[in-house]
C-alpha cells in the first residue's frame, strides 16, 4: 500500500532518529511467548527470536516509541489506517514493523536473529463477512444500562473522535456488534460519548468502534469500501437543582447530606446511571455491605463525564471543587444535630451499623462545603481520576500505564490528523 507507506515516511523519520539513539535495555528483549492477547482482545502468536522480513504493511517502521514487542503488538491491534496482521520488532532500534494479510504465508526466520521478535495475529478475528447494521434503519434501541440510541445504517461520521477509550485508554475500541459498540459508548467515562460509528468489516483495523464527541458532525452515506453504521446517543436531560447542605433521610436511619459543586476523591465502588440524585443516594444506602460500605456518592447531573453519572464511593475522601457536580455523605444522624429523622423511610430498622465516622463527618466536610464555588474555579477532578485518590484506589484507571497508553493514543491520533492534513494539501 504505497499511499500508506509514503504517508508514514515523513513522521517516521524523526521518530526513528530518537529510537536509534536509545541503547537496547534488558526490557527491550522481553517477549511474551507463546501468545499474547492485546488489551482489546486481538490474539497473537508470538515468535521470540524470529524475524518476518516480508509482508510489510508499510515500508517504514510504524511511528512511535516501543519499549518491547508487546507495545509494538498493542499498536498493531489499534491500527486505524489498514488492518495489521502481525509485527516484527527490531530490538536494538525499537522499530516496530506492521505486517499485512500475507503474513500468514510469509517465511519466518526462526531462532536465527536475537535482534528480532515477531508476532502474527489471529486472522480469523480480523474477518467478518456480516457487515449488516443489525437493526432496522431509523429505529431507537436501548442499551442494557438504559441509554437510548437512534440507529442510522450505512452512514459514517468522520472526525470528532473521543479518544479516552473505555476506561482503559485504548482507542479505537473493538466491538462484535453495533449493540456492543453502543454499550461501550454508554459506559464511557471521562467524557460523554455522543455517538458511535461502527465498522463491522474492520477495513480500517481491529479497533472498529469509534466513540464520538458530537452527534451532528458531517455524515457520509454508503459508498466507500468500508461499511459503517452510526448510532446517536440520546441521554436524558436531568432536571436538578442542588441545595447545599440539605439532608435526606434514608433507610436504616441514615442521613445523606448534600454538598454542591464538589467532587469527592475516593475509590469508586461502582458507577451507575441515575435519573436523579435521590435515586443515586438510595443506591448507596442499599449497597450490600458485606464487602465494602458505601459512604458517599458523587452525582454528575449534566453527564459531563459520561452517561453513567452516579458514583458510589468506598470512603468519604476529600472534597474537590467541581462546578456542576454534587455529592452526598451518608451517616447515622448525630445526636447533637437538628436533623429530623421523622421521614417515613427511617422507620426501617435493621441490625446494620455504620462505623464511627459521624463525629468527623461534619467537621471535615464543613471547611470546604461552606466556601461556595465560583465560575472562575477550574474543574480539576473527575470522580475517577482524582490525583488525591486514596492509595487503596488501585483501580487500573489511575495507574501509569493507562496515561502512557493514552498519551500514545493521542500521539497516534495527532499523527493521523497531521497526515490527513498533508493529504488534503
Ligand atoms: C503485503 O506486502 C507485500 C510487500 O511487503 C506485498 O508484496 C504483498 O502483495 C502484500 N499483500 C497484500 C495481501 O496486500
Ligand atoms: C435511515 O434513517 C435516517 C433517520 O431516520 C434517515 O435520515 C435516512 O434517510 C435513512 N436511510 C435510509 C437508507 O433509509
Ligand atoms: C453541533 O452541536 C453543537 C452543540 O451540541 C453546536 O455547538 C454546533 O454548532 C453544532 N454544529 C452543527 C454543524 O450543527
Ligand atoms: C428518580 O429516578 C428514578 C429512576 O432512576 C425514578 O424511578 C424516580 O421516579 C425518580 N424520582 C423523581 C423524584 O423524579
Ligand atoms: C463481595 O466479594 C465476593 C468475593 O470476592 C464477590 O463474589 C461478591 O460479588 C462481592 N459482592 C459485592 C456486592 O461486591
Amino acid at each position: 500500500m504505497s499511499l500508506g507507506s509514503s504517508l508514514w515516511a515523513r513522521s517516521a523519520f524523526s521518530l526513528s532518529f530518537i529510537t536509534h539513539n536509545v541503547r537496547a535495555s534488558p526490557g527491550r528483549t522481553s517477549c511474551p511467548e507463546p501468545d499474547y492477547t492485546a488489551p482489546n482482545g486481538l490474539q497473537f502468536d508470538v515468535e521470540c527470536g524470529s524475524h518476518i522480513p516480508s509482508a510489510n504493511l508499510y515500508d517504514d517502521p510504524f511511528p512511535g516509541d516501543y519499549n518491547n514487542v508487546k507495545e509494538c503488538i498493542d499498536a498493531c491491534s489499534l491500527a486505524t489506517q489498514a488492518p495489521c496482521f502481525g509485527v516484527s520488532y527490531h530490538i536494538s532500534s525499537g522499530d516496530c514493523f506492521f505486517k499485512n494479510s500475507s503474513v500468514s504465508t510469509a517465511s519466518v526466520t526462526p531462532r536465527r536473529n536475537d535482534d528480532w521478535n515477531s508476532a502474527v495475529a489471529n486472522a480469523e478475528q480480523l474477518e467478518n463477512t456480516d457487515t449488516s447494521c443489525g437493526y432496522q434503519n431509523g429505529t431507537t434501541q436501548t442499551t442494557p444500562n438504559g441509554e437510548e440510541f437512534d440507529i442510522i445504517c450505512n452512514t459514517d461520521m468522520g472526525g470528532h473522535d473521543s479518544l479516552v477509550g473505555n476506561g482503559g485508554g485504548y482507542w479505537p475500541l473493538h466491538a462484535d456488534s453495533l449493540a456492543e459498540c453502543m454499550d461501550m459508548c454508554s459506559h464511557q467515562q471521562l467524557e460523554l460519548c455522543a455517538a458511535v460509528a461502527y465498522n463491522p468489516g474492520m477495513e480500517h483495523g481491529y479497533g472498529n468502534c469509534y466513540p464520538k464527541l458530537v452527534k451532528n458532525g458531517s455524515r457520509s452515506y454508503g459508498g466507500g469500501i468500508a461499511k459503517t453504521h452510526l448510532a446517536i446517543a440520546k441521554p436524558p436531560t436531568i432536571d436538578f437543582t442542588c441545595r447545599d447542605k440539605s439532608t435526606m433521610n434514608l433507610m436504616d436511619s441514615l442521613v445523606a447530606t448534600t454538598y454542591c459543586d464538589y467532587d469527592r476523591a475516593a475509590r469508586d465502588l461502582v458507577i451507575y446511571h441515575k435519573d436523579n440524585m435521590t435515586s443515586c443516594v438510595d443506591s448507596c444506602a442499599e449497597w450490600p455491605s458485606q464487602n465494602s460500605t458505601c459512604h458517599a456518592v458523587v452525582f454528575d447531573s449534566k453527564m459531563e463525564k459520561g452517561y453513567q453519572n452516579c458514583y458510589l464511593k468506598a470512603e468519604k475522601g476529600n472534597q474537590v471543587v467541581h462546578v456542576g457536580f454534587a455529592n452526598a455523605v451518608l451517616a447515622a444522624p448525630q445526636s447533637s444535630s437538628s436533623v429530623s429523622v421523622s421521614d417515613s423511610r427511617s422507620g426501617l430498622f435493621s441490625s446494620r451499623t455504620r462505623t464511627a465516622e459521624t463525629g468527623t463527618a461534619t467537621s471535615t466536610e464543613g471547611f470546604v462545603a461552606g466556601s461556595t464555588s465560583t465560575n472562575s474555579v477550574m474543574a480539576i477532578s473527575s470522580p475517577t481520576i482524582s490525583p488525591s485518590d486514596a492509595p487503596s484506589a488501585a483501580s487500573p484507571r489511575v495507574k501509569g500505564g493507562r496515561s502512557k497508553a493514552l498519551v500514545r493514543t493521542v500521539l497516534g491520533a495527532l499523527l493521523v490528523s497531521a497526515m490527513v492534513l498533508e493529504l488534503a494539501v
